[in-house]
């Protein structure tokens, strides 16, 4: 272990198409690290971040089919960690916004302060940037709900139908054991999903199945289903359920009377496709 050097950690994400959507900034830490770890998830994109500095090392070897996704959590940012007290300028790069829907790196990060360390995390562009892109679907349109599928049906949420709903991870939706790696297992977790959708919509109401392209010049999967079809439905896990807006609710008048408005003022000040 080097005592006089004092270790840090940046996190950065790779944008999910890693040879077009990372930042300058993430790409000056990758080049500047003394060690890159990788927890990307495509080939390609583990080629991009090792041309950019060749002590990359991929954290993928810690997956293990049948081993819990929480103790291969724990163990990649033990390895994070441990670079970082052994006196490195560790940078990890995750695909798309390394904050979003990973466990690994709010929890080095954590631990990396806890040990009186600098440790900071980037943003990156994640797939819901690139859902909100391909599918024209502005959140501030109607609000917006996104959640993690399982948790979705294993918790009791509220929906609200006139938001528009980002339900993640639906290759794995009702996956309890944490042990699964790929999405053929999903899919009474997504009868289950579509029961819980049929209390909201109607059956016909129709949903996005979202890939967002993983390489320059393809095409992302937007995949059009009839909530009725959902059960049958073959995602990936990289596929991401859209399920759009029923409109906007009403507006509340008790609230605009107490700020002396009325809907007809409200609407004026509004564009015409909002109200
Ligand atoms: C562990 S999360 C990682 C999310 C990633 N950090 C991000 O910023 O988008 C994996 C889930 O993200 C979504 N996801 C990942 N890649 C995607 C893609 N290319 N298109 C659409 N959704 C994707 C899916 O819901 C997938 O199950």
């Amino acid at each position: 272990m080097d005592t006089t050097k004092k270790g840090s950690l940046v996190v950065v994400g790779t944008g999910i198409s890693v040879a077009g959507q990372m930042t300058i900034a993430a790409r000056s830490y990758i080049e500047n690290a003394d060690i890159v770890f990788m927890g990307i998830m495509n080939k390609i994109g583990e080629h991009v971040v090792s041309n950019l500095n060749p002590n990359s090392i991929s954290l993928d070897d810690l997956y293990k089919e049948g081993k819990s996704r929480a103790l291969t959590y724990t163990q990649m940012a033990d390895r994070i960690v441990q670079a970082v007290e052994e006196g490195n300028r560790v940078c990890v790069a995750f695909y798309g916004h390394p904050g979003v829907f990973v466990t690994p790196s709010h929890e080095a990060i954590r631990r990396v302060r806890e040990l009186g360390l600098d440790a900071q995390m980037l943003p990156g562009v994640s797939a819901e940037d690139c859902l909100i892109a391909d599918l024209g679907i502005d959140p501030s349109r109607f609000g917006c709900q996104s959640y993690e599928a399982t948790q979705f049906l294993f918790r009791d949420y509220r929906i609200d139908p006139h938001m528009t709903q980002i339900i993640w991870q639906i290759g794995l939706a009702g996956e309890a054991t944490l042990s699964v790696l790929d999405a053929s297992h999903s899919q009474s977790g997504l009868a289950m999903l579509a029961d819980v959708l049929g209390e909201h919509y109607p059956d016909d109401h129709e949903l996005i199945i979202y890939e967002a392209a993983t390489l320059p010049l393809c095409e992302p999967r937007i995949q059009k289903i009839l909530l009725c079809e959902l059960e049958h439905a073959k995602p990936t896990l990289i596929s991401t359920l859209v399920v759009p807006s029923l409109g906007m609710p009403a507006y509340r008048e008790d609230r605009l009377a107490k700020l002396g408005l009325t809907e007809e003022q409200v609407i004026k000040f509004r564009s015409p496709t909002v109200n």
